[in-house]
C-alpha cells in the first residue's frame, strides 16, 4: 500500500511518459503483492462465512485496482492525459471504497 501510494504521488512530479509508466508499473507490482496479505481487521471476523466473503470481496477490489493501474499505464503509453485523469479518479474511488470497508477506525 505504501508503495502504491508513493508511486502514484510520484506521478505529479514525473516529467516524461517513461517515468510515469515506470511508477505505474511499480504500483501494479505492489498491488499484486498485497493479495498475499489480508487486512488487519480480518482477525476480528470470527464467522467463517463472513470472513470468506470479506476475503473474496477484498481480492475483487484489489483486482479492480490492478485493472485500473493497467489502464493508467495504457493512457500514459498513448500520451492520453484526459484518459489518465479519468482513470486516476476511478482509482481514487476504489481506494475510498477499500479503505471504508477494510480499515477499522
Ligand atoms: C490507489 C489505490 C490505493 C492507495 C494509494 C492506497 C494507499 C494506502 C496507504 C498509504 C495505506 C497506509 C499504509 C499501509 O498500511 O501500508 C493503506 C492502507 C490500507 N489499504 Fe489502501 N490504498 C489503495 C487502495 C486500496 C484498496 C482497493 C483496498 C482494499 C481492497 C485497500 C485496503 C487497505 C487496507 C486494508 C489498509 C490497512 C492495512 C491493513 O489493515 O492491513 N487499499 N492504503
Amino acid at each position: 500500500m505504501k508503495v502504491v501510494s508513493k508511486s502514484l504521488k510520484g506521478l505529479r512530479k514525473a516529467k516524461t511518459a517513461d517515468d510515469k509508466v515506470k511508477l505505474v508499473r511499480e504500483a501494479q507490482v505492489a498491488t499484486l503483492n498485497s493479495l498475499k496479505y489480508l487486512p488487519k481487521m480480518f482477525v476480528s471476523l470470527k464467522d467463517g462465512k463472513a470472513k470468506a466473503k470479506a476475503t473474496a470481496d477484498y481480492r475483487r477490489l484489489v483486482g479492480l485496482s490492478y485493472v485500473k493501474l493497467c489502464e493508467l499505464e495504457l493512457a500514459f503509453l498513448e500520451g492520453d492525459e484526459e484518459k489518465a485523469g479519468k482513470v486516476t479518479k476511478e482509482l481514487k474511488g476504489l481506494k475510498k471504497e477499500g479503505h471504508k470497508a477494510y480499515i477499522e477506525d
